[in-house]
């Protein structure tokens, strides 16, 4: 299951990842916003991270206006690892290299037509592992506080 969340800025784009997903079959639990109500991303990033890190969610999809509000509002909680991407090579490495959790995009940033190819590049990668675990693995280590000095 993928859980996707949006502020204002992101809710057509959101409908539109949504319908995508599910037009391939892939559940989805969509945590909101529904209409254009001006709203605060970092209520939907929490949603949405709370959901990936309880492991209720596989992975999550944030969408604002640029992407960056969502983006640094996951990345504070503890397990996630959001990527902020707006072509289909960074969505693939993210999920190569850096095994990332979350995908973020922004609504103000991309259409549609290339939003919907970096969620299908991002969810067809898988994460390389070897080299790049012990990378990850320093991430969970800063989050720690445990990275040496
Ligand atoms: C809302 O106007 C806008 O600030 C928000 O969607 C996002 O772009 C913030 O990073």
């Amino acid at each position: 299951m993928i859980a996707i969340g949006a502020d204002h800025a992101g809710v057509r784009l959101k409908a539109e990842i949504a319908e995508y997903l599910r037009s391939r079959g892939i559940a989805v639990e969509d945590v909101g916003t529904f209409d254009e109500t001006s709203t605060d991303y970092p209520d939907y990033a929490e949603k949405v991270g709370r959901l990936v890190v309880d492991g209720v969610a596989d992975r999550g999809i944030l969408i604002c206006g640029t992407g960056i509000g969502v983006s640094i509002s996951a990345n504070k909680i503890a397990g996630i690892r959001a990527a902020l991407c707006s072509e289909t090579f960074s969505a693939r490495m993210s999920r190569e290299h850096n095994d990332a959790n979350v995908l973020c995009l922004g609504a103000r940033v991309v259409g549609g037509g290339v939003a919907l190819d970096i969620v299908g590049s991002w969810l067809e990668a898988a994460f390389a592992g070897g080299r790049h675990q012990r990378r990850v693995d320093k991430i969970g280590a800063l989050e720690r506080g445990a990275l040496a000095r």
